[in-house]
């Protein structure tokens, strides 16, 4: 079973110290010594991120946000799907002359992605200006790792051991003042056939409810009004940790915090969605009224291939105790096109499933092969030109229903979380609702960071436009 350490009483915490004073003795001119993050993939790789910068104050970093300037550059990487892979093999690709014009300039690269050892492999014979890599579920190793390296030590690679330990105390520097991630899981058990994640994150391991608990709390009294609760299949939470906290109830003990916040979580595992978890989204006002639930595919023959423990009827119907409870609720998913063996009968009951369901948005994904995964042997793999014409013709489903759904809604007030000025929308404003549709209204920067009223005015596919109600 995996352990819980405190970074504060683990090696972790003294090898950032030494690498402190290194770099002070280093600093003979008090020059500064500067770290990069370059982050790809999924939310929970952003919360990473948050930590690996963290990690590098305390080390005594402080940030820049050109690599060329750099003088540790943090590589974040996905592998869920080969496009990602092959971006940031190039954007590594491009760091060499960075480091050929600084030689002490020091490369690690973390994240999912080498947390496959053909990655791993690949990093240290083609890329010999990559100085270590470390696994997703192990932050912690590296400002040892780090250290050891600046002390002339040899290039590393290391693998992700069979249980990670889940570190607590590491610290965050956040993007943002008034938006947060929390993790509350690592890892994921499900061994869904597509998917790399639970052979580079591990097995699922939870955090104590006391800690998240404290994590929370410390946010709010700071000014947090937006916190998303993230783990692979946060309804799993708790199992096999010997705590007997389950996720609704984690999400009713956090609900209950006092202040003005509002509540995100993600993903759901639709197998693992149960009618305890949709009580707590109806009854807290605290939790968002929006559930992102991947079908992945509407066919139940792709399903069982895709080893999802749930078929289409099933999940109808936990959608109906769902839309029963929150009438107004906003549902999201996640669709796959293309895996292996998919006739065109499937993909028809996918685009029937999305006309039932009315999904708010959808994050669509042509297949791609991972290596290692059971999937990616499968007979009957989908040709380039069929995956790509049936991804359009999805997309072109679905935004429909977006700009219907998004349509019902002008006339409407929302209250709207600003996030300051809008790219390209002529100083206008920008912010989420609590169903995380994006809205643009005229206002004061100011604002930013606050919640306001909004009236909806029109409509589109991705966003809607407003103006605020005093
Ligand atoms: N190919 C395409 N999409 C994938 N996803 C996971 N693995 C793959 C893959 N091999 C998608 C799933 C998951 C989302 C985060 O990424 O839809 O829910
Ligand atoms: Fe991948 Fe399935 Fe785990 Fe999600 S639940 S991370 S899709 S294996």
């Amino acid at each position: 079973m995996s352990e819980i350490i405190s970074m504060l009483n683990a090696s972790t915490g003294s090898a950032a110290e030494k690498v402190r004073t290194l770099l002070r003795s280093r600093s003979g001119d008090g020059r500064l010594f500067r770290y990069y993050v370059r982050t790809f993939g999924c939310q929970q790789n952003e919360a990473d991120s948050e930590k690996l910068a963290g990690l590098a104050e305390l080390m005594g970093y402080v940030k820049t946000e050109e690599p060329g300037a750099a003088d540790l550059i943090i590589v974040n990487t996905c592998a869920v799907r080969e496009h990602a892979e092959r971006k940031t093999l190039s954007i590594i690709g491009q760091y060499k002359h960075i480091k050929e014009n600084n030689p002490s300039l020091v490369i690690a690269v973390c994240g999912c992605m080498v947390g496959q050892e053909h990655r791993r492999t690949e990093l240290k014979m083609r890329y010999p200006y990559v100085d270590i890599t470390f696994p997703p579920g192990s932050l912690h190793l590296f400002p040892g790792m780090l250290l050891d390296r600046l002390r002339g030590g040899k290039r590393s690679f290391a693998a992700e051991p069979e249980q990670p330990d889940v570190a607590e105390d590491v610290p965050v520097r956040r993007e943002s003042s008034y938006r947060a991630w929390v993790s509350v899981m690592y890892g994921c058990n499900n061994f869904c056939t597509y998917c790399i994640v639970p052979y580079v994150r591990g097995r699922e391991r939870s955090r104590r409810p006391d800690d998240i608990e404290a994590e929370v709390r410390g946010l709010v009294t700071e000014g947090y009004r937006d916190i998303t609760l993230l783990g692979q299949n946060v309804n799993s939470y708790g199992r096999g940790s010997g705590s007997d906290c389950t996720f609704p109830q984690l999400l009713r003990r956090l609900a209950s915090i006092e202040g003005d916040f509002v509540l995100h979580f993600m993903t759901s595992h639709p197998k693992d969605a149960t009618r305890e978890l949709i009580d707590a989204i109806a009854d807290e006002k605290k939790i968002a009224k929006q559930l992102h639930l991947p079908l992945q595919s509407g066919s139940d023959r792709i399903l069982k291939l895709m080893n999802r423990h749930y078929n289409f009827g099933e999940y109808r119907d936990k959608l109906a105790y769902l839309r029963e409870r929150i009438p107004d609720v906003s549902v999201t998913s996640d669709i796959i096109v293309g895996f292996p063996g998919e006739t065109e009968e499937d993909f028809e009951a996918t685009l029937e499933a999305l006309r039932e369901v009315r999904y708010d948005r959808i994050f669509s994904f042509i297949y791609s092969p991972r290596s290692g995964t059971p999937a990616a042997n499968m007979k009957d793999q989908i040709p380039d030109n069929v995956k790509n014409s049936r991804f359009e013709r999805l997309v072109a489903l679905q935004n429909e229903i977006s700009l219907e759904k998004n349509r019902q809604l002008e006339g409407e007030t929302l209250r709207v979380l600003c996030d300051g000025v809008s790219k390209g929308n002529g100083g206008m404003l920008e912010g989420r609702t609590e169903q995380d549709k994006i809205v643009i209204f005229a206002g004061d920067p100011s604002l930013s960071g606050h919640f306001v009223n909004v009236r909806v005015t029109r409509a589109e596919t991705f966003n809607l436009y407003g103006e605020i109600i005093k």
